[in-house]
């Protein structure tokens, strides 16, 4: 008995060992091919498919000879030839290609043999099915090569799998925008969110008006830096560019041929400082503009009136005639009020229709276009502020402020698409800043991207139907070339192709970070610049509160050879260079920098780290409040980290909060002597963050009893800026307790006027 079941074990171990070789064999020779986004299910088999430049493509239904078209004209960007397309069944290798209606849509399925490669689908599913074949495929192809076999059953998530692109902010050429699109489709998004009008630029021809683009479409400079620095500069040079309806046409038909449906975005009633400057009875107080030269959130609107109207309704007739697709973004985010409530046209426009604020008067606004685009058979769509008000009947939304607005949108029974900035907007820093070149702020890393769930939880099953799908946005105000455009999606364009196309069940962020390799290869060979943030070197720091101290952990995602670092010590004293084994203690103020070095001794990812160390080096925190899940990166114990934030701020150093203050009580956990007491904050108004109104320390012996250490109000911050000290006398603690209070409502002619100021704070600072 024993026996037996003892030689059965060691029959089942040997299997187990069996399959483990057979299974790394495969992964040793790529056998799995690495296609992004996964697909749904994909078996493979021994069997070899020969591929060379003699592999003919072949169908037999006149449908798909579009297909065929494309799918050369993309084959051959890249690998310099075009496939034999043949009238009737081949004799060498060949792809089939099937249409079949029978399929979902967009679905495809692809078998092979030694012989043959099938594709069946709808035209769509076509398309995505030779995207997926040709991503198994190596970067070049120089002879003959052999392909595993496979079997692939594939299908979307989501219908709505979106990019955005801001051309206002900067312009981009035709060209580059076809590249654009090419990205998308080979990756199986299949919108392009064209936000084509704001405050710094008006980019499309429209005939009945040609001053939007003749004076619109340029400004007088750009904004030098960043628009939180101290002082705001712009150049002097000239800047714009637009599409002529021609380009658009082309572009229109060229997203086709690639399954891709673009959506234009015509904002209003807010960022349209470009359209006033062409056209200024457009405003409240007909007042001039200028096209802005630097970023934020301008006063300058349009007015309620009727003609606004009609101008709209004007321009939107041309935009319907240039783009065939079912929606048309109005914009309808950030729309300061402040001229609405001083004008008398809006005003009395607010009393003929009985709206009670100025919230409804957007809500009006946006159902009167609304209106509009029903009649000629379009639907709305708008950032999330249009249900502030109360939403159009038939309006879709985009959700970027967060899940919220998404979520209550799809309870109402409205489409929706999930595009929060804390996962979906591409022009956050995706490394460690240090590393990164200028970006708006934020902190959106790849595995960041990829972990983003768009379905908003507790929605029932009807409710969850209304979710379109997710996008990403690309606003370019720090985005001036191509190539930077590039390295801002690539790769994170890649997780959002999985997020939005592959069902839960086959994500794997480990698995995903392992096929994106090879894509890498083919970015390098195409000449793609895209993000290396993968390889940095990751640093963690971790509190050691038994020993009262803090620890530089350094990582790699993927080991590329050992990390090398030096220290130096009071920022004064270089360290001779160490081979990183552990994390490093920080125990006095020091610079970190650490590299590491592939095989060819080439560096692959860097690191540095400056740390001021004070009494809350290794205490612990604890905050009544929570900060803005948006900005709160490495939660509270950010602000004992040791680490002061860098400017311009990122979303990794700082933790932000706009509807709390910041309450905190940090333990030392021993009685402790204080002299100061110090909070660093920021001040970057054209992002919203304000100085606080009010710093109040407390302190205590036993955490229950706080008696008064010292306070700093309004005018004394102001005069100090956003470094804040208390100093006293030589006080006994254990426990201080500090209490920053926001700046409140943001006053009229500030950045974000009517709004709750931010507040972010980096580190509180004891001795
Ligand atoms: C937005 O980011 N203002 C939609
Ligand atoms: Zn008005």
């Amino acid at each position: 008995m024993q026996s037996k079941s003892f030689s059965d074990m060691k029959k089942n171990i040997l299997l187990i060992i069996l399959s483990l070789i057979i299974f790394q064999d495969f992964k040793a020779q790529n056998i799995f091919p690495a296609i992004i986004p996964n697909p749904v299910s994909i078996e493979i088999s021994k069997d070899k498919f020969e591929f060379s430049k003699q592999t003919r493509i072949y169908s037999a239904n006149p449908k798909l000879v579009s297909e065929i078209q494309t799918f050369n004209s993309i084959f051959s960007k890249h690998y310099g030839f075009k496939l034999i397309v043949e009238n009737k069944i081949p004799k060498n290798e060949f792809i089939e290609l099937i249409y079949s209606d029978k399929l979902a849509k967009e679905a495809y399925q692809l078998s092979m043999t030694s012989k043959k490669i099938t594709i069946s689908g709808d035209e769509a599913g076509i398309f995505y099915g030779l995207q997926s074949f040709m991503q198994m495929l190596p970067p070049k192809i120089e002879d003959k090569i052999q392909i595993n076999c496979v079997n692939i059953n594939d299908y979307p998530r989501f219908s709505w799998r979106g990019m955005h692109l801001d051309v206002s902010r900067h312009f981009f050429s035709k060209e580059f925008i076809f590249k654009y699109l090419d990205y998308m489709s080979e990756y199986k998004l299949n919108t392009f969110h064209w936000h084509l009008t704001d405050d710094q630029g008006w980019r499309i021809e429209i005939k009945r008006y040609p001053l939007l683009t003749q004076l619109g479409a340029w400004r007088k400079g750009t904004l030098i830096g960043h628009a939180s620095d101290a002082e705001i500069i712009s150049d002097t040079t000239a800047y714009g560019g637009f599409y002529s309806q021609n380009d658009i046409r082309e572009i229109v038909a060229y997203a086709k041929k690639l399954h891709i449906t673009i959506v234009p975005e015509i904002e209003m009633p807010g960022h349209v400082m470009a359209t006033i400057r062409a056209y200024p009875f457009l405003s409240c107080n007909g007042g001039q503009t200028e096209v802005a030269t630097t970023w934020g959130v301008f006063n300058q609107i349009f007015c309620t009136k009727d003609t606004v109207f009609d101008f709209i309704q004007n321009v939107l007739l041309e935009v319907i005639e240039l783009f065939p697709g079912t929606y048309i973004h109005v914009g309808g985010d950030e729309c300061p009020k402040n001229n609405w409530k001083k004008c008398s046209v809006c005003q009395a426009r607010m009393k003929s229709e009985g709206l009670k604020d100025e919230e409804e008067l957007q809500s009006y606004f946006i159902r009167r276009i609304e209106k509009f685009l029903t009649k000629h058979n379009r639907k709305l769509i708008g950032w999330d502020e249009i249900l502030e008000g109360g939403l159009a009947p038939n309006a879709a939304v985009m959700s970027w402020r967060g899940f919220e607005g998404g979520k209550k949108a799809a309870q109402e029974g409205h489409y929706v698409v999930m595009t929060p900035g804390s996962h979906c907007y591409f022009d956050h820093y995706q490394g460690d800043p240090t590393n990164e070149p200028l970006a708006i702020g934020g902190y959106t890393t790849i595995e960041k991207v990829y972990s983003f769930e768009p379905m908003p939880d507790s929605l029932s099953d009807s409710q969850q139907k209304f979710i379109l799908g997710a996008q990403a946005n690309l606003w370019t105000e720090y985005i001036s070339n191509e190539k930077q455009v590039e390295y801002m999606i690539f790769p994170r364009l890649c997780a959002l192709a999985e997020v939005d196309w592959t069902p839960i069940n086959r994500k794997n962020y480990e698995d995903f970070r392992q096929r994106l390799l090879k894509h890498f290869d083919f970015f390098d060979t195409r000449g793609i610049n895209y993000a290396k943030s993968i390889f940095e070197i990751k640093k963690t720091i971790i509190c050691d509160t038994i020993n009262r101290n803090i620890n530089l952990q350094l990582s790699q995602a993927f080991p590329m050879g050992e990390i090398m670092y030096y220290v130096v010590n009071n920022f004064t004293y270089k360290s001779e260079i160490k081979k990183y084994t552990s994390p490093i203690p920080i125990i006095e103020n020091c610079e970190i920098f650490a590299e590491v070095r592939d095989k060819n001794g080439d560096i692959r990812g860097k690191a540095e780290q400056k740390f001021v160390i004070s009494k809350t080096s290794g205490a612990t925190i604890n905050l009544t409040y929570p900060p803005s899940s948006y900005y709160n990166y490495g939660g509270a114990y950010t602000l004992l980290d040791g680490v002061s934030g860098r400017i311009p701020w990122n979303g990794k150093e700082w933790l932000g909060f706009s509807n709390t203050p910041l309450e905190a009580v940090v333990d030392f956990g021993k009685i402790q002597k204080i002299k100061s007491v110090s909070v660093h904050t920021l001040i970057a108004e054209a992002s919203w963050i304000y100085l606080p109104k009010k710093l109040k320390v407390e302190v205590s012996i036993d955490g229950k009893n706080f008696i008064p250490y010292g306070e700093l109000n309004s005018d004394d911050i102001n005069k100090i800026g956003r470094l804040l000290k208390i100093e006293k006398a030589i006080t006994k603690a254990r426990y201080v307790k500090i209490l920053v209070e926001r700046a409140g409502i943001i006053s009229s002619g500030k950045p974000g006027e009517g709004q709750n100021a931010w507040l972010f704070v980096s580190e509180i600072e004891i001795n």
